[in-house]
């Protein structure tokens, strides 16, 4: 089997999987805590369920790493990591921007990713050396040669949401640049840099589900990927940023400069905000 043809599949699975996530949405299903702030529902394993038992009966032999545990390991170079649905605190508040996400790695390479929005209707495909679609057609990262005229996505664990710094990158984005946005779903941010709706993205403290199968989009669309320093983004990895390419160096020597503690816009208590007005 080609990498054409796992993208195929996968397609279907996720077209499956997007079906079924749509139909629980409607229905708002109640909220359960995996921890405090960390949310799941009925649809998360519902739709795992779906995925993997899609993948295992098209993939008997490939390994699956599925958020909600529901995968197997066949000690196989084929690993599939399977977020069965990405946002699920939108979902689980009606807010209806989530997606299926599913990646395809080969000794640890990412060779395939499809990510589908089953309320847009928006399937995210590629294969490794093939380019990226958006149903079917091509698409292709930004031209913005200078961070400061693009527009950036990044996100906030829902975990251990006491100990991340990125409210800092955060702040520095939005001042020097058009704007930051907090969508609330990695993948559908991966793939917004992949089709050039976004210059740009970085996260702390993703998971391989959550970026396998938008990574290959954004590098299949032209762009770039690395971890946060400038070093090779392995699945996993404890800082992501993927950017347009022309724009990275840019935002890394941003990055840089905020992990030694030198702001190029000051983030002052609110009281000097606040006497300043008056
Ligand atoms: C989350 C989303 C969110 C990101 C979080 C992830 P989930 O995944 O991708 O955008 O900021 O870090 O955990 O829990 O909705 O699958
Ligand atoms: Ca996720
Ligand atoms: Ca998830």
């Amino acid at each position: 089997m080609n990498n054409l043809d796992y993208v195929t599949v996968a397609t279907e699975i996720a077209y499956e999987a997007g079906a079924l996530l749509e139909q629980y949405f409607e229905k708002r299903p109640a909220i359960e805590y995996k921890q405090e702030y960390d949310l799941v529902t009925a649809a998360d394993r519902a739709s795992e369920k779906l995925v993997v038992e899609r993948l295992r009966s098209r993939f008997p032999s490939h390994s699956i790493v599925g958020e909600e545990g529901g995968g197997i390991d066949n000690n196989s170079e084929y690993v599939w990591y399977v977020d069965p649905l990405d946002g699920t605190t939108n979902f689980a508040h009606g807010y209806p921007v989530f997606a299926v996400s599913l990646g395809l790695l080969q000794k640890g390479e990412p060779i395939a990713g499809v990510v589908y929005d089953p309320i847009r209707k928006e399937c995210f495909s590629a294969e490794k050396g093939s380019g990226a679609y958006l149903n079917n057609r091509r698409i292709h990262v930004t031209g913005t040669e200078v961070m400061e005229e693009g527009i950036y996505g990044t996100g906030f664990p829902s975990p251990r949401r006491h100990t991340n710094v990125n409210v800092h990158f955060f702040h520095q984005v939005s001042m020097l640049t058009h704007g930051s946005r907090r969508v609330g779903s990695a993948a559908l941010d991966l793939c917004s840099v992949a089709c050039g709706r976004l210059d740009g993205f970085w996260e702390f403290g993703l998971k391989s589900w959550d970026t396998a199968g938008g990574i290959i989009l954004v590098a299949e669309a032209g762009g770039t990927y690395s971890d946060m320093y400038g070093g090779p983004y392995k699945i996993a990895g404890p800082t992501l940023a993927a950017t347009n390419g022309k724009v990275h160096q840019q935002m890394l020597e941003l990055f840089s400069e905020i992990f030694q503690g030198n702001y190029r816009v000051p983030l002052d208590p609110v009281s000097s905000y606040l006497a300043d007005e008056e």
